[in-house]
């Protein structure tokens, strides 16, 4: 009998498979069961090195299908909920809002709907952990951090999308006594992926010697974070924060948009062996994003003080070994940016 079973939601995206790498390997006495829907950026490639292990299973479903969920928690009786999947990318909001409300609302209120039928009897030892993001606290002036008691103030569909699930989730722990945890993470970035967003986007198109598009005036400020230390942070919030708590996690790692830019032009310069200053020529200043968050910030003192996390990452070093994957995994790259994803980029760069 594993000593706890953990139903971790999508998985097979970016900061999913992250996760469920870091909870198989750093626990062989759990089971780690990932449900996915496999969207476009679902990914079981992402996963090859430990698809196999006794620990794992893997289950494709949508959740915003209840009566499959309720199927699956009666069958497995999952215990534990670590939710990160949902519809992720700001622009895809702007284009397509239900499919936000659907996934990012509806799927969540499913979860806890079947979490709480499940455990309502006795919910002690289980836990609701729901993954957010900053962006509900909409954008910061020149001064000044998000903290946990920050308003919520989203700004895009997206946005307001995680942040209603936030409430949710809150609401079903003051009305059932649902025991939850929220965390509300900074940009990360690292290996896979997906390349709609601006890192690995950049990243692509600097090898491939394409217009960079650079949204605005380019001074726009991100809090970077290393995907590996916000993995890092939910296995330790998990295992050590109190129920009905929320965490920033963030790096007090702000980079303008041009100036991210830049560093991954000098990097890809340097290694594949072009002339300095090339890359930079590619630069597109294009139309702003409608919306667009000035800056976000994130002050992670609570987290730092009660639950003892840091960042291990310096962020040019992380994006070292950010650019450096990419170039090893030109495969997986290939394979993502054929089909569907040349339509996207065809409407949302007009090009
Ligand atoms: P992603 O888009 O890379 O992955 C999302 C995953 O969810 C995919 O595997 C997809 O197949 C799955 N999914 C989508 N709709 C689904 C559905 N209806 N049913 C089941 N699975 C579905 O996203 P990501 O960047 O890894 O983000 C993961 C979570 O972390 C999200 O909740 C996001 O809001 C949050 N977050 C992301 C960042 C960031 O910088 N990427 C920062 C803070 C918080
Ligand atoms: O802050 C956390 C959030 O970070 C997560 O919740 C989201 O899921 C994640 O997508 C990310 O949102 P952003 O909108 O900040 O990330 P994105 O990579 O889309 O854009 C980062 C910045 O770069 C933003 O200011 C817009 C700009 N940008 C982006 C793209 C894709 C460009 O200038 N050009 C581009 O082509």
């Amino acid at each position: 009998m594993p000593s706890k079973s953990i139903l971790i939601t999508g998985g097979a995206g970016f900061i999913g498979s992250h996760l469920v790498r870091l909870f198989i390997k750093s626990y062989p006495d759990y089971h780690i069961y990932n449900l996915d829907a496999l969207t476009y950026a679902g990914n079981l490639e992402n996963l090859r090195d430990v698809e196999k292990a006794p620990n794992y299973t893997f289950i494709k479903a949508d959740i915003t299908n209840q009566h499959h969920l309720e199927e699956l928690f009666q069958k497995f009786k999952f215990e534990n909920i670590i939710h990160l999947a949902a519809e992720s990318h700001v622009d895809r909001s702007i284009t397509d809002p239900l499919a936000f409300v659907k996934t990012n609302i509806v799927g969540t209120l499913n979860l806890l709907n079947s979490f709480r039928d499940l455990w309502r009897s006795d919910f002690e030892g289980h836990l609701f952990y729901h993954i957010s993001t900053d962006e509900v606290y909409g954008s910061l002036g020149e001064e000044g951090l998000f903290t946990e008691t920050t308003p919520y103030s989203p700004n895009s569909p997206y946005s307001a999308s995680k942040a209603s699930s936030d409430h949710f989730v809150r609401a079903y722990g003051e009305t059932y006594d649902l025991p939850y945890i929220i965390s509300n993470c900074s940009n990360n970035y690292g290996p896979f992926q997906f390349p709609e967003k601006l890192i690995p986007l950049m990243i692509n198109n600097i090898i491939e010697e394409k217009k960079l598009p650079v949204y605005g005036d380019g001074k726009y400020t991100r809090d970077w974070l290393y995907v590996e230390d916000h993995v890092k942070a939910i296995d330790m919030i998990f295992h050590n924060a109190k129920p009905g708590e929320t965490y920033n996690i963030g790096g007090l790692n702000e980079w303008k948009n041009l100036e991210v830019i830049r560093l991954l032009c000098q990097i890809l310069d340097r290694k594949l062996n072009r002339e300095a200053g090339t890359s930079e020529k590619l630069i597109n200043f294009i139309k702003d994003r409608p919306g667009h968050d000035r800056r976000y910030a994130i002050d992670s003192a609570k987290l730092k003080l009660e639950i003892g996390w840091s960042p291990a990452h310096d962020f040019k070093e992380g994006l070292e070994i950010t650019v450096q994957w990419y170039l090893d995994n030109q495969k997986w790259l290939k394979h993502i940016i054929s089909g569907d994803y040349r339509k996207y980029y065809k409407s949302q760069y007009s090009e």
